[in-house]
């Protein structure tokens, strides 16, 4: 059996583990980084399908990610900004169609008022969370035992504006239903990209993508560490004591290492049998988070017809199947690419449908979008995450109702040797690659600071 030993074993070359990989290298560490795709990259992935490159994972950089934006630097890679220009569109609960510019849906003067009213309480609340500890906000046990949805039927009356102001964090970012998860874990979220303005404001945070594709920036940090990644490495059992651990991936490959760091979603840490098994509140724990669900869909057309239109392509429903769509054309392709996406409970609906059906159905909300033209692409892939053994769902991981209060400050907590990280611990940027960075590079930090 080949064995490999080092100071580190980092299991997951996504974002994280390859960030955490790097910084240790820098500082003079030997690393081993096990994944067990043939990729790297893990939810980031750029491919070519059907002669069109595509981001069939995380894309966008919004301007206060900062710990992404340093590093898509550093690795000498460069950004571009969205296609933006022109009007976007909103389709209300009677399918009646309006251009609109600006950031409050058109939905009559008192609703979109009300929703103005609603963003700006959220906001006021928002300032009293600290998105590396939410636990610790005035009330947060309160607002964790609340559903997102019943805290905002509680202060407003209003259901057109809850329906639109819950879409910003269920469908569009937790892609769960806004009865699933706590108004405390959508308070983090909004705290974690700086407000919940900013969540709203599509310019913002779906401002700029990495040329060549956001998988770039985990394929450039793989090559720099050369063969200390091993691919096709799913990591199995972790046997660990006060000295360190041995883990064994398929393949028969094993490593040791003074100190593991488990760069995966909390989700799959419970895919390792651990030896001696994890502490009850570590088990415990991980049981209470859950994947959201999401389709990431995207159409390409011989050219961007909607721009001749007018339109920006950016289009949101809270009543479509596909709740927001935007142009996702890569800079300089003279092809026209839309991408949209269909959340929580709608793609249950969709994945109950044949292959045929279900394309049928999403691109009819492209239809309504943006006109008969959209019924059409020369290329249509959905992402499917859900079906990804490594992965199981998109975009990320939160917490059930009251469970960020009840185990929130044990989430990032180490057991002995074993460290984890990922960007669905992450405070700024959680669920985003900016998260990822930023939990590496902490990770990075803390093992450095263990091994001396
Ligand atoms: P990630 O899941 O990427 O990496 C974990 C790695 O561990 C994987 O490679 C996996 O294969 C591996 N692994 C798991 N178990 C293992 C085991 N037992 N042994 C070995 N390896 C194992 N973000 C953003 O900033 N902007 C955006 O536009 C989007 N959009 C978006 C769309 C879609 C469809 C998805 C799925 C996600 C996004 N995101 C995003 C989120 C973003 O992509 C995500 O938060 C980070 O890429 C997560 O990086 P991590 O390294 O933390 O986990």
């Amino acid at each position: 059996m080949p064995s490999i030993q080092s100071d580190v074993v980092i299991v997951g070359a996504g974002v994280t583990g390859l960030t955490a990989a790097s910084r240790l290298t820098a500082a003079g560490y030997s690393v081993t980084v096990l994944e067990a795709r043939d990729r790297v990259g893990g939810r980031t992935w750029t491919d070519e399908i059907d002669g069109v490159t595509l981001e069939i994972g995380g894309q966008w950089i919004s301007p206060d990610q900062t710990a992404l934006l340093e590093t898509v630097d550093e690795l000498g890679l460069t950004i571009y900004y969205r296609y933006r220009e022109g009007k976007s569109v909103y389709v209300d609960a009677d399918g009646l169609r309006t251009e609109y510019t600006g950031d409050i849906f058109p939905v009559g003067a008192a609703t979109a008022a009300e929703i103005e009213r609603l963003i700006a309480h959220i906001d006021t609340v928002v300032a009293t969370v600290d998105a590396d500890k939410p636990w610790e906000a005035p009330n947060a046990k309160a607002l964790d035992e609340i559903s997102f949805r019943a805290w905002l039927e509680s202060l407003s009356d209003d259901p057109v504006a809850v329906a639109n102001v819950a879409l910003f964090i269920a469908g569009a970012m937790l892609t769960k239903p806004a009865h699933a998860f706590s108004a405390l874990q959508a308070l983090l979220m909004a705290a974690s990209a700086g407000s919940f303005e900013h969540l709203v404001d599509a310019d913002f945070i779906l401002d700029k993508r990495v040329v060549g594709g956001m998988q770039k920036v985990s394929l450039t940090l793989a090559e720099q560490l050369g063969d200390r990644v091993h691919l096709n490495a799913p990591v199995r059992t972790l046997r660990w004591d006060e000295d360190g651990v041995v883990v064994t991936a398929d393949g028969g490959l094993e490593a040791s290492a003074r100190i593991a760091l488990l760069a995966v979603p909390p989700t799959l840490v419970s895919r390792i049998s651990f030896a001696p098994p994890l502490p009850r509140r570590q088990q415990q724990l991980h049981q209470h988070l859950s994947m959201g669900l999401v389709i990431k869909v995207h159409a390409v057309y011989e050219t961007p017809f909607w721009r001749e239109a007018g339109l920006s392509g950016t289009a949101f429903s809270p009543y479509l199947v596909a709740h927001e769509a935007y142009d996702n054309t890569i800079e300089g392709d003279s092809r026209g690419t839309l991408v949209a996406f269909v959340s929580d409970e709608r793609a249950d609906e969709m994945f109950r449908l044949t292959a045929t059906e279900r394309r049928q159905r999403i691109l009819e909300s492209l239809v309504q979008y943006y006109g008969p033209a959209a019924a059409n692409p020369v290329v249509y892939y959905e992402s499917d995450w859900a079906s990804e053994e490594w992965t199981r769902g998109a975009y990320a991981t939160s917490f059930d109702l009251g469970g960020l209060a009840r185990f929130g400050d044990d989430l990032r907590s180490p057991v002995g040797p074993v460290h984890f990280a990922s960007s669905d611990l992450a405070g700024l940027g959680y669920q985003h690659v900016d998260g990822a960075v930023r939990m590496g590079r902490r990770a990075a930090e803390i093992i450095g600071g263990l091994l001396g």
